[in-house]
């Protein structure tokens, strides 16, 4: 089976320029006295460049919902970073992903979604199975030495968490799990492997570079500012960093805190969709805001989670996938579609004046007079993020 070298690259990187590293240093010390990542970070394409190797080459990459594939040969493509990859159930009800870069002439096998058992190259038919062997290659009998084993999909690791599937291109790469268990607590009442996700929509090319999306959902500071009146019930004084931080951690998470019980982000203030009966009343009163970087943006509320995922598509433009997921009991209700609607109408206000304000960050951080700012104490979790950063940038560099 083929597995990917996560070293392997098509493109020339340099990793990050001289000097840059250690520019970073002050992004990473206590919250009274960091100062914000450098503006070029977020706008240059050799930055992107390095990322993908240093991150999205090694990482743990959230690829959407595993209730998307139900049965034996569901499947979807998702392109990360310029990698397209299938992500489908193979014939023992696994969750497989593979990359969908044919192995003859490099065309994607295969785009969109469906079912199928295998996977018919459209070019020259050159044919997969579900698990990615190459099954058969038209015309091939007077090729020299040419062997279907050799020419496989390359596979990926694979990990489900709270019904996410999770994939890595590096064949070496340690379990996501345990990376997540601070986290693990505050999630645990709402059983979101077995909760439901009705679909997503995805927002394409939005323009802003992905961390800028990132540090936007992981942003107390703004809350009851930028959203005034809409989030009053969430306030920023009532954000709350419930762990320590730790260089283990593959997540990055923060409390909101609500001024009463079972809030909902819409025009009403209120939950519309069943609260999780599980839940106690300290979880019924709070939002949190959970990073998985550097895909998934995961948020708590009473009733429903939300999570954006987040694809580059260059150094400044991004896709955002976003979606809902909700206790099972939510759907047997006769007016699931005109409460799913309200829900969508609350969250579009925050996504417009999110966007609104994250296409004019990215803006300003291509201005001569961007900042190196300095963090609000509501901002710690910015500090957290940059340490997740700093530290992968630091193993990516090359020596
Ligand atoms: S590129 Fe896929 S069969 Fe030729
Ligand atoms: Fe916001």
């Amino acid at each position: 089976m083929t597995m990917l070298d996560p070293n392997r690259s098509n493109r020339s990187t340099t990793g990050l320029r001289p000097g840059l590293l250690a520019e970073l240093d002050a992004s990473t010390i206590d919250v009274a006295n960091a100062s914000t990542l450098p503006p070029e970070l977020y706008t240059s394409p050799d930055v992107l460049e390095f990322e993908r190797d240093a991150l999205y080459a090694k990482e743990w990459l959230c690829v959407g919902r595993a209730e998307k594939i139900p049965d034996v040969g569901d499947w979807f493509t998702v392109t990360i970073c310029d990698e397209p990859i299938i992500v489908t159930r193979d014939k023992a009800g696994d969750v497989r992903a593979m990359s969908a870069v044919c192995q003859h002439r490099a065309m994607q096998v295969c785009d969109g979604s469906g079912n199928s058992t295998t996977f018919k190259c459209p070019y020259h038919h050159w044919n997969y199975a579900l698990d990615g062997r190459l099954l058969g290659a038209p015309a091939m009998e007077r090729t020299e030495d040419f062997d279907k084993a050799d020419f496989g999909l390359p596979q990926f690791q694979v990990e489900l968490w709270q019904g996410f599937v999770f994939v890595n291109m590096d064949p070496d790469a340690t379990p996501l799990a345990p990376t997540l268990t601070d986290y693990d607590p505050f999630i645990a009442n709402y059983d979101l492997a077995d909760a439901v996700c009705p679909g997503t929509f995805t927002l394409e090319n939005m323009p802003w570079n992905w961390k800028v999306m990132f540090e936007n959902f992981n942003d107390g500071y703004h809350a009851n500012r930028l959203h005034e009146y809409v989030q009053d019930f969430c306030p920023s004084n009532l954000t709350n960093f419930p762990t320590e931080w730790s260089d283990d951690a593959g997540v990055i998470f923060r409390e909101g805190g609500y001024t009463m019980m079972d809030g909902g982000f819409n025009a009403t203030h209120q939950a519309i969709m069943p609260v999780f009966p599980k839940l106690t009343d300290a979880e019924r009163s709070r939002s949190t805001f959970a990073l998985v970087p550097p895909t998934l943006c995961l948020g708590t509320a009473p009733d429903q989670a939300f999570f954006f995922l987040v694809r580059p598509t260059g150094p400044e433009t991004i896709d955002v996938e976003i979606g809902y997921i909700f206790h099972p009991s939510a759907l047997e209700d006769p007016l699931f579609e005109h409460k799913l609607k309200l829900t969508d109408v609350g969250v579009q206000v925050f996504v417009e004046q999110d966007s609104d304000a994250t296409a004019k960050v990215q803006r300003g951080l291509r201005s001569r007079f961007a900042p190196r700012g300095r963090y609000s104490w509501q901002e710690e979790s910015h500090v957290r993020f940059n340490r997740w950063l700093v530290q992968r940038y630091r193993s990516g560099q090359p020596s």
